[in-house]
């Protein structure tokens, strides 16, 4: 059979061989706490590649020490961070995925413990930090964050640009802006966080304004030939007060002009508390708003977990490809079962996986050495 899914994707100057994309999954797993992936990361997002996925996204990576959501997570600002990135990203090269890296800024929620370590914001004798935001409003349990001053927006924005000078030194194919789940850009995207009155706030145009500037600094790093995307939230499930999907979409639109090829649609995290009709694929129809009344490509993300699932997504054009989270953790192989599942040909099964193929299954007990 002919499956949308494994019919690859080009984007700019790379081409994915699948549709079947890793989401970033944050591991909290830098245990010196100097934002150095380590051994971890490289089997957790190599299994993923040699599972046969179109592209690895590694998780949040902070483009500033305080922009770590956790004092475990990944970061991007030094050069010995990059070093460690460039091996993890050359394994993936090898299993034939794209490598593609997730930067990221948490804003007000940064300074957090890890779910295992603790509940609520890390204090500074614990190795946390001051926290910064659009406005001084907390999120909901954490500490109270300062609001950034005209210099510290410029450093935001220049730190987004070396990082991803850094992340195409360490080889990324693919940078994506996160500016969901209520992390910085997102602050400041959304009416209920930022209550800014100058020219980073107030109407839609104020409030993106700095998510525009973000992208095209990206892009100018980027050139022509890297795909750049960006992670939203397509509303705060609180609505209208909140940020919206109409919202969304005009955003799109500027993300488009400014530069991005992709929006990578999530939603929520702003506030907690509020109701989200979690199901399989909820979030499929706001990819498919963004990318219709948009113009630019867009993927699904949220409870998509079986082959034929994902299938009907991408062939029916809901999304031009879907990332997927937890299914991939609980098998790194899911593209392998999918194409099975879905009895279609890939030329990707590892060599040294051969055996164990559904095509070789009959010679199983014939074969055992
Ligand atoms: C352990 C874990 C870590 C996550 N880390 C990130 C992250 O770093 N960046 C991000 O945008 N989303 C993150 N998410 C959200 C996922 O990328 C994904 O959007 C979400 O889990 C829904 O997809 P799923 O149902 O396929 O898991 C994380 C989710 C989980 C479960």
């Amino acid at each position: 059979m002919t499956s949308a899914l494994f019919t690859p994707l080009t984007l700019r100057s790379v081409e994915a061989r699948n549709r079947l994309w890793v989401s970033p999954l944050c591991q909290y797993s830098c245990e010196e706490q100097d934002g150095v992936p380590q051994d971890w990361h490289l089997v957790h997002l190599g299994s993923f590649a040699r599972g046969g996925a179109g592209l690895v996204m590694a998780e949040a990576t902070a483009i500033a020490p305080e922009g770590r959501i956790s004092p475990w997570d990944t970061g991007i600002w030094d050069d010995a961070q990059r070093d460690a990135w460039a091996r993890i990203v050359a394994f993936i090269h090898g299993q034939g995925s794209l490598a593609a890296i997730q930067l990221a800024h948490a804003g007000r929620k940064a300074s957090t413990y890890r779910e295992w370590s603790g509940t609520g914001s890390v204090p500074a004798s614990e190795g946390g930090w001051d926290t910064v935001a659009p406005s001084a409003v907390a999120y909901e349990g954490y500490a109270a964050p300062a609001a950034l001053d005209e210099d510290g927006i410029a450093a935001v924005v220049d730190a987004f640009g070396e990082a991803a000078r850094r992340s195409l030194e360490a080889g990324f194919d693919v940078l994506e802006v996160h500016a969901a789940h209520g992390y910085l850009l997102h602050q400041f995207l959304s009416p209920l966080s930022n209550r800014r009155e100058d020219r980073w706030g107030g109407p839609l145009v104020g409030r993106a304004r700095l998510l525009l500037h973000v992208v095209r600094r990206v892009r100018e790093v980027a050139g022509e030939d890297v795909p750049v995307f960006v992670r939203v939230s397509a509303t705060d499930w609180l609505e209208p007060e909140g940020w919206t999907l109409d919202d969304t979409v005009t955003v799109s639109q500027w993300l488009r002009e400014a530069g991005a090829d992709l929006v990578d649609t999530s939603t929520g995290g702003l506030v907690p508390g509020v109701p989200i009709p979690v199901a399989p694929g909820y979030q499929v129809p706001h990819a498919t708003a963004i990318r219709e009344r948009s113009g630019i490509a867009a993927t699904a993300v949220g409870h998509i977990v079986d082959a034929h699932q994902a299938e009907r997504i991408v062939a029916s054009g809901q999304a031009d490809a879907v990332f997927v989270g937890r299914e991939f953790m609980r098998d790194p192989h899911f593209p392998l079962r999918a194409a099975h599942d879905l009895g279609t040909e890939i030329d990707y099964w590892p060599a040294q996986y051969t055996r164990a193929s559904w095509k070789a299954r009959p010679a199983l007990t014939a074969d055992e050495d």
